[in-house]
């Protein structure tokens, strides 16, 4: 089993699942499960709206990639990996994902967006008098980001945790088998 087999890292704007789905799959796969933005919290003893507010995002940014860096000393394997919703801004961070895992993209469109994240605080980029203008300007910059990053692109507008769980699976296993013929 080659060092990172079987390890989803999932990408994706804020309040498309990430998380949810994340945990959709360590259900299926019995995988660990790694949340970035918990983890980040963790190793810096802060919350991440503390952290933009104290150090700003590209101090946060940093640390992003710092735990990429480590994620691929590491020899993980079926593990998922949720990100942050920025996490692909950097170029050098969109390679290190790569190398990590099958990078599965859940997309959704800024309305959807914006309803499931209205209400939650712990966003600091969505702080603002208009939020939804925010995510439509930022998706407009981040979507050929995401997508240059992905492996896999699924929408998740009208399906469940566990069809958009068992879509990135089955996608999963059918790029390993195609790889595998090629050895
Ligand atoms: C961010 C998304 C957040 C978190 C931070 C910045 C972004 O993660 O990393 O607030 O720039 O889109 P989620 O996508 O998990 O909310």
């Amino acid at each position: 089993m080659k060092k990172h087999e079987g390890n989803i890292v999932l990408i994706g704007f804020m309040g498309t699942g990430k998380s949810t789905v994340g945990r959709e799959l360590k259900r299926l796969l019995s995988a660990e499960l790694i949340d970035m933005d918990q983890e980040i919290e963790k190793r810096d003893g802060r919350k991440i709206r503390e952290i933009f507010a104290q150090d700003g995002e590209s101090f946060f940014r940093q640390k992003e990639t710092e735990l990429l860096e480590y994620f691929l000393t590491q020899s993980y394997q079926n593990t998922i990996i949720s990100t942050g919703g920025g996490v692909i801004i950097s170029e050098k961070n969109r390679s290190l994902l790569k190398q990590i895992g099958f990078v599965a993209w859940l997309r959704a469109d800024a309305e959807t967006i914006h309803q499931r994240t209205k209400t939650a605080k712990t966003r600091p980029i969505l702080h603002t008098e208009n939020p939804l203008q925010v995510i439509q300007e930022l998706l407009e910059i981040r979507t050929p980001l995401y997508e240059s990053a992905a492996d896999l692109t699924i929408d998740v507008n009208g399906l469940d945790k566990n069809e958009i769980a068992v879509g990135i699976m089955e996608s999963m296993r059918y790029q390993q088998s195609r790889e595998d013929e090629k050895v």
